[in-house]
């Protein structure tokens, strides 16, 4: 197989987004710090860019930035696991790096353990979890989560009640080998938040635990803030994390600093045989942190080692942004680019910012914040020639409090778009515009004039 980046629709590939050298990637696994380095584990298919043959990929990275990729962590070539090394996390059980992942057969629960983050061993014991619990119509069983409570190892693994909803199912370990099954952490509404929970996270933030999870079959990432008490989670507060369309399944980690950053993956929203053609499909997020806001919603941004990046920099002075004229941000050109936009909307009843493509401006994507609708939304209605790549438009709800200014932060990498809204709204998006030369960030605002405090932009280097 020849190198991505020789290969067709080679303008789509992601320059500092974290993806494998070719082929497929979906869930982040794994995740881990271990011994001062970040580890990021993988789905993966090394071979072609369809979710077949599923292995974990691996690699590792000193500052959350640049990696470096690994020889394969785990192959499906046991019984319990034939049929797939599916999605996992890892913990240090003293000093021994292990990882409890899913294996499919139908699906059991397994773990691996390492000396030197290299090699890979399977347990004599596995599968350590053979069967959902007895008595339960589950529609899946699978993605355990482990953390660890004083001299408890504790794990959910994603599963959901038969015409119930989905569900976290609660066990406990003394040794991560002999597990005892508790009871449902939280029940869902099959209506409401979908029939099965895959890849959920639950832990510690604060005073206050949080649950998310990727609902089938609503391909999107559900989160509940709450209490846990005598093995039962309460929710307080939902919200979703990301409602660009192309986030799914992420995965946390607490690192050495305490922060708890969480990566997801980005799907593609191209057709497969353009991803075959390309020779890669799926991207990683870049790595978020992930805080609690004083209403007990979850804030994310990007974290602060990816201003390792940054190269030439643009600074707009403040200035009015009137209907129907528009600011282009002259340094920002080219693929790869962040952009901060902090803007107070005044009057006008819509603002934002166009992504025009410089070298056939008819393919723009407009992020826009509507005041009257009370949303940000990403439509990339317009993002490409190509007739078959997904072409929509993303909303989330988004009002600001009296005074509060929109703060948008933007991250463009060839097919990729992270939009940051005020710390606590994404929308991560894919665009895929026919021929190269990039982009130009273009701001406006419609019916009343609004105010530009701060613009400012980076030109970002490329990591691969
Ligand atoms: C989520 C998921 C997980 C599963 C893995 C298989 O995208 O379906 O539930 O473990 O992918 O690759």
């Amino acid at each position: 197989m020849s190198q991505p980046q020789t290969r067709p629709y080679a303008e789509h590939r992601p320059a500092y987004h974290f993806l494998p050298p070719a082929g497929w990637m979906n869930d982040p696994n794994g995740l881990i710090h271990f011994r001062g380095e970040y580890h990021l584990f993988y789905q993966h298919n090394p071979e072609s860019a369809v979710p077949r043959n599923i292995v974990w990929g691996h690699a590792v990275s000193k500052d959350l930035v640049h990696w470096k990729h690994l020889p394969i962590a785990l192959r499906p070539d046991k019984p319990y696991d034939k049929d797939g090394v599916w999605t996992g996390c890892m913990v240090d059980d003293g000093g021994v790096p292990t990882a409890v992942y899913t294996g499919v057969h139908p699906e059991v629960q397994c773990i691996a353990t390492s000396k030197d983050m290299m090699s890979w061993e399977k347990a004599p014991e596995n599968p350590v979890v053979a069967a959902p619990p007895p008595g339960l119509q589950v529609t899946g069983f699978r993605d355990p989560y482990v953390w660890r409570s004083r001299d408890w190892w504790y794990a959910v693994v994603g599963s959901g009640i038969r015409d119930v909803g989905g569900t976290i199912l609660l066990y406990r370990s003394r040794d991560l080998r002999r597990w005892e099954y508790l009871e449902p952490a939280l029940v869902g509404e099959k209506a409401k938040t979908g029939e099965m929970w895959e890849c959920p996270n639950f832990f510690q933030l604060g005073r206050k635990w949080v649950l998310w999870t990727s609902p089938v079959p609503l391909g999107r990432v559900l989160y509940f803030v709450g209490t846990f008490r005598n093995h039962r989670f309460t929710p307080e507060y939902q919200g979703e994390m990301d409602l660009g369309g192309c986030f799914y399944a992420p995965q946390g980690f607490r690192d050495a600093r305490g922060r708890r950053i969480l990566f997801g993956w980005l799907w593609e929203t191209r057709p497969e045989k353009m991803s075959v053609e390309a020779g890669w499909a799926g991207v990683q997020s870049l790595p978020r942190q992930v805080s609690l806001s004083p209403e007990g919603r979850l804030l994310f941004k990007p974290v602060a080692e990816l201003s390792r990046l940054r190269r030439e920099h643009v600074n707009l002075p403040a200035q009015l942004l009137r209907s129907g004229e528009e600011v282009v941000v002259k340094g920002i050109a080219g693929d790869r680019w962040e952009m901060f936009a902090e803007i107070h909307p005044q009057e006008a009843q819509k603002c934002g910012i166009r992504i025009v493509h410089t070298a056939d401006e008819a393919q723009v994507t407009t992020v826009l914040f509507s005041q009257a609708n009370g949303t940000l939304s990403v439509d990339r209605s317009h993002s490409s020639r190509y007739e078959e790549v997904a072409r929509d438009v993303r909303s989330a709800p988004l009002s600001l409090k009296d005074g509060e200014p929109l703060r948008l932060r933007l991250f463009v990498d060839h097919s990729v778009l992270e939009v940051y809204a005020n710390e606590h709204t994404c929308l991560t998006s894919r665009i895929y515009p026919q021929g190269t030369g990039g982009y130009q960030p273009h701001l406006f605002a419609e019916e009343g004039t609004a105010r530009l405090m701060r613009i400012e932009g980076w030109i970002l280097d490329a990591i691969w």
